[in-house]
């Protein structure tokens, strides 16, 4: 169930794609549903932004039903009652509540078929349970009496800890045949699915519960805060986890870890450090404070100093980065290369063992290896509406100051002098001066001194 707006955010963005983790809700719970059944077997019902969602989530291949309006939980089922037709058995997940594991549902599914139940709802027993429908077991057994939701709560009722998690094991035959009994006369105005233990429970079928465990895993993302304490939990344990693979994380909790990072072990996070996306890591790096590294991948024995950031980007073993270098997308930096101190990047091939460390722009370029771009290099690769390339061969020393008017190409082995301005392409081992030459007034200063004191 994904068609709901999530009016509790505040939100001009639909509730299910919220991030936790780095991905979307939605996106965390059919990562699940797909580890338990196959994506053909799938269905998210959308409604609320239905195309934004889709788009969103429509790589993992399921299928998709629309429900609109959205008129309750109890709505959407009966809205994907033609698309669930042929089952025998339906799980129902809800798809803001994203730390599920496939496990869990696992264990849904076969405790409901051991218990010949008509409906099995996973539930959990939360220290705050506000806000959550309230399980009503009755006196003994797994047997459930109903579920209640916050709003209708007695005084006594409120007392109880045992919520229902919103994920449920349905006899799909049995869902159908009673789900037109649901009606919108509670608080909302909604048809809740929930009132579906009470109903089946009348038509004298099984509806029982199983507690999941873990409180956690069944949070819902309602609030920005809850989204904010799911995400918490999400990355303390990626940081678990890459700590149990080989990773050494300092203060982990100040780190923030995408779910789909991925990193060798050996390898060192300090702290403050972003490693968001796709982003691979290998063994024996260090990755220094304050950097934020997205979609990247990283060589071995890589070293990133304080304050990079990098986007879309390939840096190979042993390469050496930073302090505050940013690599913007489709920069590939060589083995063994360094990228200094306030080095901008964009678009470039940089090969093995080449350097550029200091206060440069290198965009569009191709840079051979053994090259030196010294401090200050500008390539100018943009005349306002087209972007050109700077090719600059292997063994080129660039001097300080030099500007590179692309497109251009500076030949194997050449010389570029301090401050010069190439526009033209220079042939291999050449020397190449662009600049004015030095003009000396001797006197002129003293004599202008002496001026301006009269
Ligand atoms: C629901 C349950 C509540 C349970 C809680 C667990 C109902 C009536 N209540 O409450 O007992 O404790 O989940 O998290 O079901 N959705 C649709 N179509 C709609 C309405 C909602 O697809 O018309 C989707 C939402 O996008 C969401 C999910 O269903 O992903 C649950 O809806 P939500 O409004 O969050 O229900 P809760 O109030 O959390
Ligand atoms: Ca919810």
């Amino acid at each position: 169930m994904a068609a709901g707006k999530g009016t509790r955010l505040k939100s001009r963005h639909p509730k299910v794609l919220h991030e936790v983790g780095g991905k979307p809700l939605l996106a965390h719970v059919i990562a699940a549903a797909t580890n338990v059944v196959p994506a053909k077997d799938v269905y998210a019902i959308i409604g609320h932004e239905a195309d934004r969602v889709r788009a969103a989530v429509s790589h993992s291949g399921i299928n998709f039903v629309l429900q609109e309006p959205q008129r309750g939980t109890g709505h959407a089922l009966m809205v994907a009652g033609e698309a669930l037709a042929s089952y025998d058995l339906v799980l129902v997940l809800s798809g803001d509540a994203p730390l599920i594991t496939s496990k869990t549902i696992e264990k849904l599914r076969d405790f409901h078929l051991a218990k010949k139940a008509a409906l099995t709802l996973l539930t959990a027993q939360l220290e705050n349970p506000a806000g959550y429908g309230r399980v009503i077991r009755k006196s003994k057994g797994d047997d459930v009496h109903a579920i209640v939701e916050q709003k209708a709560l007695s005084a006594a009722q409120k007392k109880i800890r045992e919520i229902n998690a919103g994920f449920y094991a349905f006899d799909a035959r049995l869902l159908f045949r009673h789900i037109g009994r649901l009606s919108t006369n509670n608080p909302h105005g909604e048809f809740y699915l929930t009132d579906m233990a009470a109903i089946l429970g009348k038509a004298n079928q099984r509806v029982v519960a199983l507690d999941a465990g873990d409180p956690h895993e069944v949070l819902g993302g309602n609030t920005r805060a809850e989204l904010a304490e799911i995400d918490q939990h999400m990355r303390r344990a990626k940081c678990q986890q890459l700590m149990t693979e080989g990773v050494t994380i300092f203060y982990p909790h100040t780190c923030v870890i995408d779910m789909d990072v991925e990193i060798a072990a050996d390898t060192t996070i300090e702290p403050f450090v972003q490693l968001l996306g796709k982003t691979r890591i290998g063994s024996d790096c260090r990755i220094r404070s304050y950097s934020v590294i997205a979609d990247s991948d990283i060589g071995d024995g890589v070293l990133i100093l304080p304050g990079c950031v990098l986007d879309q980007s390939q840096v190979k073993a042993g390469a050496r980065l930073g302090p505050y270098s940013r690599l913007r997308p489709g920069s590939e930096i060589g083995e063994g290369a360094h990228v200094g101190n306030f080095v901008e990047t964009k678009k470039i091939k940089m090969g093995r063992g080449s350097k550029a460390n200091h206060l440069t722009y290198l965009g569009d370029t191709e840079i051979g290896e053994g090259v030196n771009i010294g401090a200050g290099t500008i390539t100018c690769n943009y005349d306002g509406t087209n972007k050109y390339k700077t090719i600059i061969e292997d063994g080129v020393f660039v001097g300080s100051d030099a500007t590179l008017v692309a497109p251009v190409r500076v030949g194997k082995g050449a010389y570029v002098g301090a401050a010069t301005c190439v526009t033209d392409d220079v042939p291999a081992d050449a020397l190449v001066l662009g600049r004015a030459r030095q003009i000396v007034k001797e006197g002129w200063a003293k004599e202008k001194r002496a001026a301006q004191k009269k």
